[in-house]
């Protein structure tokens, strides 16, 4: 058993505004409010909550140990033991069958739950330690005995909802796990807890009451999701408020804090497509990112590539974790921004902060495929995009999955719809000499058209090969056929990448890239290194200076950036 997350805000929703029942200043002093981190009474003295869970929310529904013990011996127990609060917990389901036909009596919640032997026999046990039930009491009225039992020793009573069908909590495949959850029945479940707080408002000792215990993910994948919890959470509290004063609660209406959604502070979004998986789409997105960073901006990686999230390797934060914020996910940091002064980068210039995002980090093992279906893959990508606090950013970019097919089409179409118009500026595609046939890249540019979307342009991916023994770029496989190609359609040719070895070793080892003397690369000489060859300390952002790519994705960059420009 856990102590239920919901109880401030709850408190916070229910009672800000107004008591939920009026009562004489006496005990409990009721109606409770929050003020900061504290509760306070009527009298505006803090309470500090020190009490005892007294489930009532398995299979019977009827809190339990009353086969060895009186309400009343319990209850003074727990005043003994120093506690001041009993958090009293139900199942919806006990609300369900109300609703439906009447509450169940001791005799068949004992005999349904526990069979006919074992019923009967703990029936009459609690027949006994409780003489003032009979077998026709119902459940409800247990709960009324015990909370009037409380009044008389004052302890305050807590309700919570454990729940919705009685089990013993709480597993994620229980079926009671998150909103709309097999047994989850929302609607239910917010009827349910209306009713118990309006029912509860005659107990005199009771000064609380929390929304769900525990709200967790589905064995299915379901929960752990900000705005479902908000949606769900916000209108029940405003129905237990309703039930309780008859009112509309005038609170929650000022703080929806998905106003300003993620994506509300990026600046440009720009999409790396390709038709194809292996061209380099991932690694591109890598480098465009480490670029734009090296020139100061600050940078998101958004890595919906459902098939195959590299990101985090490619960014050596694999096993970093994604953190929970209010109303979405942080970002993993790749690193944080330089100024001047301290700055790692080519002539001290300021380096901007880079963060990424990737399924991959809510995948257990990199080699998890992600076999799911269209419309599940689609609210994925919409919670990644709605979901995630990027803060302001510079640049965002987005490493889609390959291809064209209708399902890219509608994960595309979900983004333009997430974004503000003209946020996203537009697409770079990756493609590499081979396979530059005529209608691939068709493909490409065609649904492009289809989605709306600008090309920035064009790069032509391992066209070339950095020799790591002999100083020379080859073209082992053909060049030049991707400029070609953009002419023709006429789109931006932003260059051409050739395969560096030493690109792998820096993501695959975290080793610096070195050359052999008088390497040329794209025309360039690359300079003597300043570090020793085998210190291989410092980020990935500081070592990629050290690569050929870099000088070739600078030049990339700048294209991009001026093609982004209205
Ligand atoms: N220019 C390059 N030089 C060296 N290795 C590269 C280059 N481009 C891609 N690679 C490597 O090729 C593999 C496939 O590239 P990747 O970016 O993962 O493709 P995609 O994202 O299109 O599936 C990766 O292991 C990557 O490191
Ligand atoms: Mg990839």
């Amino acid at each position: 058993m856990h102590i239920p997350l919901l109880l401030l805000p709850v408190l916070g929703a229910l009672t800000q505004a107004s008591p939920i029942i009026s009562r004489a200043s006496s005990w409990p002093n009721a109606p409770f409010t929050t003020s900061g981190r504290d509760i306070k009474n009527s009298l505006n003295e803090t309470v500090t909550y020190a009490g005892v869970n007294w489930p009532g929310a398995a299979d019977t529904m009827i809190p339990e140990g009353l086969q060895y013990q009186s309400v009343s011996t319990i209850m003074t127990k727990i005043k003994d033991l120093g506690m001041n609060v009993i958090r009293l917990t139900y199942a919806i389901e006990m609300i369900d069958d109300i609703y439906e036909n009447a509450d169940t009596s001791l005799k068949t919640a004992f005999i349904q739950a526990l069979g006919e032997t074992n019923g009967t026999k703990v029936l009459n046990q609690v027949l006994i330690s409780n003489p003032s039930f009979t077998e026709n009491t119902t459940r409800l009225e247990v709960f009324d005995a015990i909370a009037a039992e409380a009044y008389t020793q004052q302890i305050y009573v807590h309700l919570d909802n454990h729940v919705s069908k009685g089990i013993w909590c709480c597993g994620h495949d229980d079926g009671n796990a998150w909103f709309g959850d097999t047994y989850f029945n929302v609607t239910s479940w917010k009827r349910g807890l209306a009713f118990m707080a309006s029912h509860a408002s005659s107990w005199p000792a009771f000064t609380s009451i929390s929304l769900r215990n525990e709200l967790r993910t589905t064995t299915n994948g379901t929960g752990d999701n900000w705005v479902s919890w908000y949606e769900n959470m916000i209108p029940a509290a405003d129905g237990i408020y309703a039930a309780t004063t008859g009112q509309q609660n005038p609170v929650t209406e000022v703080r929806n804090p998905f106003s300003s959604m993620s994506l509300t502070n990026v600046n440009e979004i720009i999409l790396v497509l390709s038709g194809k998986g292996g061209v380099g789409k991932s690694s591109v997105t890598t480098q465009l990112a480490l670029t734009l960073s090296l020139r100061g901006h600050s940078v998101g990686i958004l890595d919906i590539d459902l098939t195959g999230p590299s990101m985090p390797r490619f960014l050596g934060i694999e096993s970093s974790k994604v953190r929970q914020a209010p109303g979405g996910w942080l970002p993993v940091p790749v690193h944080e921004s330089q100024d001047a002064t301290s700055s790692t980068a080519e002539g001290n210039k300021p380096i901007g902060p880079l963060h990424c995002m990737s399924l991959g980090f809510l995948l257990g093992n990199r080699n998890d495929a992600v076999v799911w279906r269209g419309p599940k893959k689609t609210a994925m990508v919409r919670q990644f995009l709605s979901d995630v606090h990027w803060g302001k950013l510079d640049y965002l970019l987005i490493d889609t999955p390959p291809g064209t097919s209708d399902e890219h089409i509608s994960l595309v179409e979900t983004l333009l719809k997430t974004a503000a118009p003209g946020q996203v500026s537009g697409a770079v595609v990756v493609t590499t000499p081979q396979a530059i046939s005529v209608s691939d890249v068709r493909k490409e540019i065609n649904f492009c058209k289809k989605t709306g979307i600008n090309i920035l342009g064009v790069v032509e991916n391992m066209a070339g090969f950095v020799c790591p023994n002999c100083a020379e770029c080859t073209n082992v496989f053909s060049k030049g056929g991707g400029e070609v190609m953009a002419k023709d359609f006429s789109v931006p040719f932003l260059g051409s990448v050739p395969i560096d070895p030493a690109f792998i070793a820096l993501i695959e080892e975290g080793k610096r890239p070195v050359y052999p003397e008088g390497t040329v690369v794209a025309g360039q000489e690359m300079p003597e290194q300043a570090k020793e060859p085998e210190d291989n300390a410092g980020t990935l952002v500081e070592k990629y200076q050290s690569c050929s790519l870099f000088t070739i994705f600078d030049g990339i960059v700048g294209q991009l950036i001026s093609n982004t420009q209205p």
